[in-house]
């Protein structure tokens, strides 16, 4: 018998999902961005600007941000990396990647119009199997991508792997909110405003409706928490944002 695994609400087979997955960031990368401004009303700007102020990303660092698309996350680490007196480019290493071919090419050109030449990779890579070396990598992002993975437990044990002792992760990620007068409205808004939004901009209800739907099928802050103690990370931890609509998990390799 096969393995199943969701997809959204949808139960379907393992092998399957990527392949679904996929289709859905070709379907909305072209809106990807502005979507994004209009459904949380331009606050996921603000979650960002705070995810990526605590990832401490220093200048010198190999840095990693997967599922990275149109490189909203890389563009702030890569600010944040430039060395003084080096014109625009990123000092250390900074490695754009995401699985999803059409998303990197936007993340690819996002960066070059931002003026990053030097030292900053794309790569074209699968978050459960990465093509990079153990103890190679100082920092790990991953902002609203670990959702989509199929096999989550393998790619936080891959994160895992490529960093160095010391190397630290952060999964920024939507979450359980921790109000039930907060969670009522929020269900309201995604299984409603949501997908109407993504016929009227992207042309695609069927997207929205999964986003919200695996929004609820992801694990809740204690369950991802343990998944990362799982995985062998030190000094856990997780932040709610917003009464848990978004959570930032930490974690360190000892
Ligand atoms: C919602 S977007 C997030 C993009 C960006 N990090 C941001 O915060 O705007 C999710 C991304 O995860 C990528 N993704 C989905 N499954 C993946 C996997 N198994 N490995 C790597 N990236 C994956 C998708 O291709 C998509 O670009």
């Amino acid at each position: 018998m096969n393995e199943t695994t969701h997809f959204g609400y949808q139960t379907i087979d393992y092998d399957e999902k990527n392949a679904r997955v996929g289709a859905v960031f070709d379907s909305v990368a072209s809106r990807y961005d502005i979507m994004n401004d209009v459904m949380s009303f331009g606050v996921h700007r603000l979650w960002k600007d705070w995810y990526v102020w605590q990832t401490d990303v220093k200048p010198g660092e190999t840095v990693l941000d997967l599922a990275a698309g149109t490189g909203d996350i890389s563009a702030r680490l890569g600010k944040k990396m430039r060395a003084p007196g080096h014109g625009g480019d990123v000092s250390g290493q900074l490695i754009v990647s995401d699985i999803n071919a059409e998303m990197l090419a936007r993340g690819r050109e996002r960066l070059l119009n931002e003026g990053f030449l030097a030292n900053v990779d794309f790569v074209l890579a699968n978050a459960e199997a990465l093509p990079f070396a153990d103890n190679s990598i100082d920092l790990i992002t991953m902002a609203f991508g670990l959702r989509n993975v199929t096999d989550q437990a393998q790619a936080i044990k891959e994160m895992h792997r490529v960093l160095k002792p010391g190397g630290r992760v952060l999964v920024l990620e939507f979450s359980k909110p921790t109000s039930s007068l907060l969670s009522k409205a929020y269900d309201w808004y995604s299984f409603n405003f949501l997908p109407q939004m993504g016929q009227w901009i992207a042309g695609d209800r069927e997207s929205y409706q999964y986003l919200a739907e695996s929004i609820r099928m992801h694990p809740d802050q204690d369950t991802l928490q343990t998944m990362f103690s799982e995985a062998g990370f030190a000094k856990v931890a997780y932040q709610n944002i917003n009464k848990g609509i978004v959570a930032i998990h930490k974690g360190v390799k000892a």
